[in-house]
């Protein structure tokens, strides 16, 4: 396929204006000519106006057809990628009320992936890709993937910022290159209860939990930085991260647009099948790998300490009580 749809929601907000133009500069989709279709709420739709003058004034060989939209039913029809962006992020006033907790996100963004799953899975390609953003990601993910009801469609929420802000911090502490750091995973949440997993990531084969020999300063110091980092940036910036976050997003595509290389895994989240105990269905952060026919996998062969074991049950449950939360959101 030399073409490639691609359907970007929140398009107006910041995390669309770092992430939209880099869809089309050649890198992340390589030499494919990449059709984009950019979805916001009919209030600030015409602004995209703006942003398609911008690809267009910005020399992109590779840009194809571009459209803006408020039908989402209408962006969904064929598409091959799917970016769900578009919701409310913590740290703005919405409502009267100013946003801080996961819980009011599910209560705000929840419905939003009932309707918009339903379309993937009428109009969208059957092999479609479909990564959410927007949070709380995890288990808008599943509200998505359920509605859709297309097993031939990969639904996946966005771990990878969790994981390269892991490397970053371990990278710091060994005097190592983010580019060093192997199998960086991110069990469970895109929340304070992830577990990022020190003793399953290498440099050079040797496990950094090794090669580091502190476990208090694992404790407390790298597991809670990585955890609230998204909250840190949120306090200094006045605003959810964004560049940061685009990048991540496009990392993930192009993880899962590339065959993994023998012994690497990237994260995101994805439905379980069972694997690693985690109940069936909730989608979870798990170490995954890109097969050669561009499948997704969860890796399987790896060992969880009972340290490891711990945390990951705490995230696991916290996904079990957000299920239980949206219960009337699923079919
Ligand atoms: P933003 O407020 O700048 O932009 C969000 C955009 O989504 C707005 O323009 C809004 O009009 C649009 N939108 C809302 N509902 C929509 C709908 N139904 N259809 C289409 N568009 C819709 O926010 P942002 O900073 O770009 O963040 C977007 C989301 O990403 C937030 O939920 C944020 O918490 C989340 N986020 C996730 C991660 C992660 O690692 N998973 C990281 C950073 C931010
Ligand atoms: C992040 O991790 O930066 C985002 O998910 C924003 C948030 O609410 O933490």
């Amino acid at each position: 396929m030399n073409r490639i749809k691609v359907v970007v929601t929140g398009a107006a907000g910041q995390i669309g204006y770092s992430l939209i133009p880099r869809l089309v500069d050649g890198h992340t989709f390589g030499d494919k000519i990449v059709d984009l279709t950019m979805v916001e709420i009919p209030q600030v739709v015409d602004k995209l106006e703006g942003l398609v003058m911008e690809l267009e004034d910005s020399y992109f060989p590779n840009l194809g057809e571009v459209k803006y939209t408020s039908n989402f039913e209408e962006a969904a029809k064929d598409g091959d990628w799917f970016l769900l962006v578009g919701s409310i992020p913590r740290g703005i006033v919405y409502e009267g009320k100013k946003i801080e907790e996961r819980s009011d996100l599910l209560k705000i963004n929840g419905g939003i992936f009932v309707e918009q799953g339903q379309a993937i899975g009428e109009f969208g390609n059957p092999n479609a890709k479909i990564l959410v953003v927007g949070n709380p990601a995890n288990t808008n993910a599943m509200i998505g993937k359920n509605a859709a009801g297309v097993d031939t469609q990969t639904w996946l929420a966005m771990t990878m910022l969790d994981s390269s802000r892991a490397k970053s911090v371990l990278a710091n502490k060994t005097g190592h290159n983010v580019s060093d750091i192997k199998n960086m995973i991110i069990w469970g949440n895109h929340s304070p209860t992830m577990y990022p997993d020190i003793e399953n990531a290498m440099i050079d084969d040797k496990s950094i939990s090794t090669m580091v020999n502190d476990m208090d300063w694992v404790e407390n110091t790298f597991l809670p930085k990585v955890q609230q980092r998204g909250k840190a940036v949120i306090d200094a910036r006045g605003a959810s991260s964004a560049t940061s976050a685009a990048k991540a997003a496009l990392d993930t595509v192009i993880a899962c647009e590339n065959p993994t290389e023998g012994g690497n895994c990237f994260s995101a989240a994805i439905a379980s099948d069972g694997s690693y105990d985690v109940p069936e269905g909730l989608m979870c952060g798990f170490p995954l790998i890109c097969l050669n026919d561009g499948s997704i996998e969860i890796k399987r062969d790896l060992v969880l300490s009972e340290f490891a074991r711990n945390k990951f049950n705490i995230s696991i449950k916290e996904l079990e009580s957000e299920r239980e939360a949206v219960k009337h959101l699923l079919k």
